[in-house]
């Protein structure tokens, strides 16, 4: 089965993105085929800032190669490197009706939120549509939010097939629904934009800092304390087996230990646990030229997957001539 997957570029990852999205996606590698690529051009969309965009496009490439993209079992690349996603973008742009761009709700929101609707964040939705159907992919995980952009991506595939025949394959969307909402320090979600994460990559007094500021309740040392609705315990409990969960609860029921003591607790177990992948981030943050050479080389893989269909496009669609 061929997965695909696309990932914008957007700063510091956090353990949500981890558990909600990363760790999914270095699974699905084993069992297969996987195309993941940094999604650059639709990050232009929100980012004009040019250097901070070319950062972010290599620091999304080092984190998720350290975290376990492996570009011996994924194909790994950059989208801006793979031109012809662009070429497919202009054909199925004449195959999308207004109608379907103004339905997005992705739209409708960013415009609510105040971005500025340029044509680049309206005609989003078809770049997206177009990532997907170069590659003829089966599956693509998403979250809840871009199941509507899968949808498009579909309807627009069964107009262009209406045309020319059955060329482009119709992707399906798959939402895990085990995956939990990882809370953030104060409860809520953890998202960048609420500033309530904790960083896979951040500095030890930072962590320590920020777990210190998880919200809990307030009760005496001594008193047991209530693990289940605990912040602490829910995020400490995502890098835990049963026995440690269990040994954990048993330190709640049974007192005498503060949350100072548990949140202690929780910054080593989390400061171990991507000790690894810091080690692999430091590696390639220290060797960029691998990097490129490992994107460049994914990129290569990418383009011969695209080009077969293509030609096939630009011949059906009379651009071959
Ligand atoms: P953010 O909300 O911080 O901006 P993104 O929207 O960029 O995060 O999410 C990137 C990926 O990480 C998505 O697949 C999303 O489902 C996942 N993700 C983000 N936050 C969480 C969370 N708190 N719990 C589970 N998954 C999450
Ligand atoms: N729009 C997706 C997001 O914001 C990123 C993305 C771009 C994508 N192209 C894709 C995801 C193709 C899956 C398939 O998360």
């Amino acid at each position: 089965m061929r997965v695909l997957t696309g990932i914008q570029p957007s700063g510091d990852l956090h353990i949500g993105n981890y558990f909600g999205s990363i760790r999914q996606m270095v699974e699905a590698q084993n069992e297969n085929e996987t195309f993941a690529f940094i999604a650059n051009y639709h990050a232009q969309t929100s980012l004009k800032d040019g250097k901070k965009l070319a950062e972010l496009t290599m620091q999304a490439a080092i984190d998720f190669l350290a975290l376990g993209i492996d570009p011996n079992k994924s194909v790994f690349w950059v989208q801006s490197d793979v031109k012809e996603v662009l070429e497919l973008y202009w054909v199925l742009s004449s195959f999308t009706p207004m109608g379907l761009l103004e339905r997005a709700h992705s739209y409708k929101d960013k415009v609510a939120k105040g971005i500025a609707a340029n044509h680049s964040l309206f005609s989003y939705p078809v770049l997206m549509a177009a990532d997907i159907l170069l590659f003829s992919p089966d599956v693509i995980p998403v979250g809840k939010d871009q199941i509507q952009h899968v949808e498009i991506a579909r309807d627009i595939a069964l107009r262009f097939n209406n045309e020319y025949g059955d060329i482009l394959k119709l992707p399906t969307y798959r939402v895990d629904e085990n995956v939990a909402t990882v809370p953030g320090i104060d409860g809520q979600k953890m998202s960048k934009s609420y500033g309530n994460t904790i960083n896979i990559f951040g500095e030890e007094k930072k962590q320590l800092k920020t777990i210190k500021k998880i919200v809990t309740e307030n009760v005496p040392l001594e008193a047991p304390k209530e693990w289940k609705s605990c912040n602490v315990y829910n995020i400490a409990k995502l890098f835990l087996d049963e026995a440690g969960q269990k040994e954990l609860q048993e330190r709640y029921a049974r007192g005498g230990e503060g949350h100072g003591h548990f949140k202690l607790y929780l910054h080593d177990v989390i400061w171990e646990y991507f000790k690894p992948y810091r080690e692999k981030r430091e590696y390639f943050a220290s060797h960029p030229d691998e990097v490129r050479e490992i994107l460049a080389l994914g990129a290569h893989k990418a383009r011969e997957a695209a080009l077969p269909l293509i030609e096939t496009v630009r011949s059906k669609s009379g651009i071959s001539y």
